[in-house]
Formats: structure tokens, sequence, C-alpha cells
């Protein structure tokens, strides 16, 4: 048993964001990167959002986790070593490892995370709820550091498990390099554990990102308040209204924040002062809903294929194995 952790999180991280958002703000529409979402209250409205009624995939994903993961292991090839994007608290990933262990073939875990607490805590508990398991965790924003993960394990094949239907936040061509970087990163048996929300009934999903009692609507004003605080702002939250409309063309949900009124931003820390009109809508999110064929369609090209799939019993939401091509 050991734990490692590496941090390879950039000094200039400010500056990063700064440039984002400068860059955001100055396109037609005006747009705000999703991952500024997630500060601590940011973090804790997305949890409150996994519990609500009307948002089903998070619930979904658990269940098909719950239920198949002892599929998913076998149909993997049974991998050593569990490679998880995006890892958090690991809720979800126990019942793969779960399987593993059962499998008999569990070795490592790497969680891969932007968040240094969190990964150590994870790794910490981990390495306790399972005897003798390595873990290797990397501290990175793994959209600029994917390479940072380990690519080769002691022996056993490996499964990277990037969960919770994030990469429907990337536009087509986002999506396609991401996953060109994750082929980079197998070999032969390895697999790669994709988990998408699947088309359904546009009430349904229009509901799911505008709940009634408004947390969504809280979770997408946050991003302001991420801005005031972060680069000098004075956004007023209550002068945007929540939008979050299915866009049948590109198959997303399309999440932005509509200006009430004509009105001017400052943002000290980028000297600059944005105007918005009555009505403008500025894009916070993009929320990409798959089909079968439609994922099918982004591995081709990136090196991947579709190696299996398995829904909840309702079709509500996927998760995906590919391997490469
Ligand atoms: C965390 C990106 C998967 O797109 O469903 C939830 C974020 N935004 N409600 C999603 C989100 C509004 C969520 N992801």
């Amino acid at each position: 048993m050991t734990i490692a952790i590496d941090v390879h999180l950039p000094a200039d991280q400010a500056t990063a964001m700064e440039q984002d958002v400068r860059e955001g703000l100055a396109r037609v529409p005006k747009e705000l990167s999703p991952k500024y979402f997630y500060d601590e209250r940011g973090s804790q409205l997305f949890e409150d959002i996994t519990e609500l009624e009307e948002y089903y995939p998070t619930r979904r994903e658990r269940q098909i986790l719950v239920e198949r993961s002892a599929e998913i292991v076998a149909a993997a090839g049974n991998p050593a070593t569990l490679i998880e994007l995006g890892s958090g608290s690991a809720s979800k990933t126990r019942h793969l490892l779960d399987a593993m262990r059962d499998a008999g073939t569990l070795r490592a875990y790497v969680p891969v995370d932007i968040s240094e607490e969190i990964t150590r805590e994870t790794a910490t508990a981990l390495v306790e709820e399972y005897p003798g398991l390595d873990v290797h965790g990397l501290v990175c924003d793994f959209e600029a550091h994917l390479e940072r993960t380990p690519t080769t394990s002691e022996a056993g094949a490996r499964l990277i498990a990037f969960l919770g239907g994030t990469i429907g936040n990337l536009y087509p061509d986002e999506r396609a390099a991401f996953l060109c970087r994750i082929a980079a990163l197998l070999d032969p048996g390895d697999h790669l554990l994709l988990g998408t929300d699947l088309v359904k009934d546009v009430d349904r999903l229009e509901l799911a990102y505008d709940d009634p009692g408004g947390v969504t609507a809280e979770f997408n004003k946050n991003v302001l308040c991420v801005l005031n605080r972060e680069l000098g702002g004075d956004f007023d939250p209550d002068a945007f209204a929540h939008v979050a409309r299915w866009d049948a063309e590109h198959e997303w949900i399309d999440i932005g924040l509509r200006s009430l009124a004509d009105q001017d931003v400052r943002l000290e820390a980028l000297d600059l002062t944005v105007d918005y009109a009555a009505g403008e809508v500025m894009r916070t999110e993009i929320s990409t809903k798959f089909t079968r064929p439609r994922l099918e369609e982004s591995y081709a090209g990136t090196g991947l294929k579709m190696a299996d799939w398995f829904t909840d019993p309702a079709g509500d939401y996927a998760l995906s194995l590919a391997q490469l091509a």
C-alpha cells in the first residue's frame, strides 16, 4: 500500500482566468467557461442540483454503476488500475473499485482532480477502505495537463473513467481533441469509460436545467459572484435571469444569463468595462446530450472506437466503453 500525490498547478492560474474571461466577453455572443462555476459555493450548489428530483443524470449514472460495475469491469478486461478524471470525493468510483477488487485484479487507483484538498482526502480514505491499494493522485487541470497522467502501470490493463457527463460541456471540436489525447494515453487492452447524458423528451431536459425551485439559476448566477471576487467585478446577479433551452440542431442544452436591462459592468482586474443590452444572453455552459450513433461518431477519427455501451433501464444515461480503434 502506498500513497503519492503529485501537484502540477501552474503558478499563473489567475492570469489564465483573466485571459480566458477577457476573450469570452469579447465574443459575440458573449460567453464564459463553465469551469468557473465551481468555487466552494458553486460546488455546493452543484451538489444540491444532483439531489433535485428534476436532475436525473447523477442518479442514473450511479444506478448503472451499482447494477453493472461487474459487467463493465469484465468488459474492460479486468483492469488493475483505475484512473479517474475529475475524481472529487470518488463516491461513484467505489462501485468500480469494488468490482475490480471482487475480480481479484485491483492494484492501483489514480485520482486526477483540480482540488488538492479533495484529492488528499480521497486518497487517504481509499487506502484505508481497500487494503493493499496503491493510490497515486494527480492534482492538475486535466484539460490542460492530461499527459501528466501516468501512462504505464506496473502490470495489468488500465481503465480511465470520466464520469458525470462533463464531456457534454465541450464543443464538438474540443471533444474530439480531448478524446484524441485520451487515445494517446491508452495502450492496447486499456479502456476509457465515459459518462454521457442521452437525448430525451425536451420538457424533461429543460426541467433538469431549470428547476422550479431555482437551484440551477443560483448555480448559474454564482459564476458572476466568482468574477466579482476573482476579477474585481461589479456584476449584480439580480440584473440577470437564468436561461436553459434545448437546441435541437446541436443537441445540447444552451445555458446562459440574460441581461434584464442595458447595463455596464466593470472588471477591475481586466481594466475592462463590458456593456450588456437588455435581453442579451451571455452563454455560460452547453450540456450536450447523446444518442448511441452520435457517440460512435464522436469517437470516429479520434483513435478510439466504442467497445460497449451500458444504460439504465429507462435509457436516460449511458456509460460507454471505448478502446483503441
Ligand atoms: C457537471 C457538467 C455534468 O451539464 O449536467 C448541471 C453541470 N449545469 N446543471 C451538466 C450542470 C447545470 C452538469 N455537469
